[in-house]
């Protein structure tokens, strides 16, 4: 079997340095085209701008430099079609289009690869993959917010019990709680967009490690391809992948936060806290329990967070004390790459779904954030305005609570001679801070959950996600 292609021995095998075929052991390993035939997209359009770069230095004529971008054209097309396979001989995806652009124009496409190695060449088309990756990512990213800005308008005023250690705490209103998400997705949004920028350096010129003998005018290539500039340092650009890792570690803290609106969503739909409703569309039954209704989407949010934090673990690992410039080890760049971009994109899509037909439980809410234990803060710092410092009001506010559990009353249930034994200076002003709401009100400060900060926040929310789909561009 010919397993490298392009030789021109007469048994058709080997390349002229080898005498010997691979292994099959090893040729299965090396082989990176059963993973990397998605890149053929790229490949395509850079092996165009190549050949038009080469064309403006005399290397090609005009008219190779167009039979090329044909030949290129019609590569793309038998690609895309239904029943195109490669072959078993194809060691990569450009080795496959050299082979077959050799079809279309015959020896003529041997000339594509002048002023050109496999090292810049991939690197070039992975960068304009995450370029790519990124911007959908921001524009998903966008969507999510989207759902959140609204569900955080439609329920600005309901109150909840906000958590910390799982363990209610203070009271929020659902809104507020809600656009932490927002800003969690919007700083991805500005870590995507990172990632797109440290990819938008052209490596293609770089060649094999050193730069090319053919003074190909690289700035207007990286311009054809949508690149914003060029890399500056030929050894840095072949063995560069920080792009990659930089996409890999938006998308695991993407995943991440992801995670935890998924597992706030299924404590949230327990019964036992019954405080939200997944659509049906995105819930599963049960195989043996029929009243089951259980909430799997988000329980999958929760579940493939790790999986893209270990896509930028390996990549890290793969780079690891690499010596420069190009390593095989590179090539292992790819499938952790196509796994988190399918993950996180998935995700995000999914997200957006799972908020749509969510379906909140004011009542619910707003009794389990009606926990009068919740408003022990108020009455310290009730205290604290009466010239109690805030430590001392904390203990006598602690005694209170006590004082209440052993009566097995709410903290209104105390006498006010309970009151006064464990403050001097406490009065009626007692009772009226265990008024409902008003612990909701009195957080006027600058991102709290009051309800004139909240609208701030709201505001400042909506440019935010402006300046987002300013900066992700159309599709
Ligand atoms: N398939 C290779 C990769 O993905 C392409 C570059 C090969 N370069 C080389 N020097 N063998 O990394």
């Amino acid at each position: 079997m010919a397993r490298f292609p392009g030789s021109e021995k007469d048994d058709g095998d080997a390349p002229a340095r080898f005498r010997k075929d691979p292994d099959p052991r090893f040729w299965r390993m090396n082989r990176s085209l059963p993973f990397d035939w998605q890149l053929a997209p790229y490949d395509l359009l850079q092996s165009q701008a190549h050949a038009r770069g080469l064309a403006r230095i005399g290397v090609l004529t005009e008219a190779e430099a167009e039979e090329i971008g044909a030949g290129l054209e019609r590569v793309g097309a038998r690609i895309e079609a239904p029943g195109f396979a490669f072959e078993e001989s194809d060691e990569d995806i450009h080795m496959a289009i050299e082979r077959l652009l050799g079809e279309e124009i015959g020896a003529l496409a041997g000339k594509v690869h002048t002023g050109r190695s496999r090292n810049d060449q991939v690197a070039t088309d992975i960068a304009m993959v995450v370029g790519a990756a990124s911007r959908r990512a921001m524009r998903l990213c966008a969507a999510a917010m989207e759902r959140l800005l609204a569900l955080a308008e439609s329920h600005v005023d309901w109150a909840m019990p906000g958590y910390t250690h799982l363990q209610r705490a203070q009271p929020v209103y659902l809104g507020h709680h809600l656009l932490a998400y927002f800003w969690m997705l919007s700083r991805d949004a500005r870590r995507f967009d990172f990632a797109a920028e440290s990819a938008s350096v052209m490596p293609l010129g770089s060649g094999a490690l050193a730069g090319v003998n053919w003074p190909i005018d690289r700035e207007i290539v990286a311009a054809e391809l949508g690149f914003a500039g060029i890399t500056q340092n030929s050894l840095d650009g072949t063995s560069n992948r920080d792009f990659v890792i930089d996409y890999l570690s938006a998308a695991a803290t993407c995943a991440m936060h992801l995670s935890r609106l998924g597992s706030e969503l299924v404590i949230w739909s327990s019964t036992e806290f019954g405080f939200v409703e997944l659509d049906e569309a995105f819930s599963s039954g049960s195989s043996i329990m029929p009243q089951k209704v259980n909430p799997d989407s988000a329980e999958l949010l929760r579940a493939k967070s790790p999986r893209v934090a270990a896509a930028h673990q390996t990549l890290l690992g793969v780079m690891h004390a690499l010596p420069l410039t190009y390593g095989k080890d590179m090539q292992e760049d790819k499938e952790p790459l196509w796994d988190a971009i399918a993950t996180v994109e998935s995700s995000l899509e999914m997200t957006a779904g799972i908020l749509e037909g969510i379906a909140f439980d004011r009542e619910r809410l707003e009794e389990a954030s009606g926990d009068e234990m919740l408003a022990a803060t108020e009455v310290a710092d009730r205290l604290v305005r009466q010239g109690v410092p805030f430590r001392e009001a904390h203990g006598i506010v602690g005694e209170l609570v006590r004082d209440a559990i052993a009566a097995d009353v709410p903290l209104s249930g105390l006498t006010p001679e309970q009151i006064r034994q464990r403050s001097e200076v406490l009065g009626d002003e007692y009772y009226e801070v265990l008024q409902r709401g008003s612990w909701l009100e009195s957080k006027q400060i600058a991102g709290g959950t009051g309800s004139a900060p909240l609208a701030a926040q709201i505001d400042q929310a909506r440019t935010a996600l402006a300046a987002i789909h300013e900066a992700a561009g159309s599709a």
